[in-house]
């Protein structure tokens, strides 16, 4: 039988999730979206053809898999109304940011299967990449479930440790601002050094396109793939040589750092 869907909240990213589970061939039929925005409800209706309620507690009523997908401050009100309505066999899925398995616990129940993922923004067009860990009353079904809730936007991986997600957050939840950063200094240096700004920009993209798409399809790792193109004596060697200069490493380093810090700081404001 197929399992059914409740998503709370379908806003961007419950969007992008219920425009993957249909991409993936699960019938509109089988999920409902609950948003208390009627504009939101609106969207996923037309878009997807899905039911839509201003009503969480109706939503949840006969679901396999409820999709917390709310903001992270909207979250813990949300999950405590809903506790006694979610059938006590289905899986709960949050993906809100700094949300901890504890936290979803203390909300809906000691008892209860429960995954946290971590996606990101490229989900959006079904290249997002997801981070989960599942709790000990999950099941291989009920992972396996979830697993695919997050495959049909992208890849994901399963972490074994939560304090991972942390780390995760800094590299491939804030990871997509970083790469537009990067495409924003390209395009900037190379206006100055004399290009058009689109001429730039379109190259930049390109070539960040480019470069990821050939480093996931290779069997060398990205480590080689840059020695290969880093002539002895050439242009390239001379720009790497001038990021070593600056610590790029460093750099690199020390944002992250700053990043899993503020990921660890955003849990413990979060009160139980
Ligand atoms: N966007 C990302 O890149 C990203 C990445 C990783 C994780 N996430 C997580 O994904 C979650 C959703 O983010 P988003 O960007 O999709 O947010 P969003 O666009 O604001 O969507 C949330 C939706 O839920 C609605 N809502 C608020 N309170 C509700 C309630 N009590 N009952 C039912 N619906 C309610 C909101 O309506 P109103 O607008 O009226 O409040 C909105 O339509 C967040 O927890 C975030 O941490 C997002």
């Amino acid at each position: 039988m197929q399992a059914h869907y409740a998503f709370i909240g379908g806003g961007n990213m419950g969007r992008a999730l219920i425009g993957g589970l249909v991409a993936a061939g699960q019938p509109a039929s089988t999920i409902t979206v609950a948003d208390s925005e009627a504009g939101a409800r609106a969207a996923c209706g037309e878009r997807f053809g899905v039911t839509t309620t201003a009503d969480n507690l109706a939503a949840v009523r006969n679901a396999d898999v409820v999709v917390l997908a709310v903001k992270p401050q909207q979250l813990g009100a949300v999950a405590r109304a809903l506790a006694a309505a979610v059938p006590s066999d289905a899986l709960v899925v949050s993906i809100a940011a700094g949300i901890t398995l504890e936290h979803l616990a203390a909300w809906l129940g000691e008892q209860r299967a429960v995954v946290r993922a971590m996606p990101n923004t490229p989900a959006l067009i079904g290249r997002g990449a997801s981070a989960l860990i599942a709790n000990t009353h999950t099941d291989d079904a009920q992972r396996a479930r979830a697993a695919a809730l997050l495959d049909a936007v992208g890849a994901s991986v399963w972490l074994d440790d939560e304090t991972q997600m942390d780390a995760v957050t800094a590299l491939s939840g804030s990871g997509p601002a970083y790469y537009f950063l990067f495409i924003e200094l390209m395009e900037a240096a190379a206006v100055e050094l004399g290009l058009p700004a689109a001429l730039a920009r379109d190259l930049a993209l390109a070539t960040a396109r480019g470069a990821t798409e050939l480093a996931q399809q290779s069997d060398q790792t990205p480590a080689e793939l840059r020695r290969q193109v880093t002539s002895p004596g050439g242009t390239t060697e001379r720009a790497l040589a001038s990021f070593a200069d600056d610590d790029l490493a460093g750099i690199v380093r020390r944002a992250l750092t700053a990043a899993r810090d503020r990921s660890v700081e955003l849990a413990a404001q979060v009160s139980s």
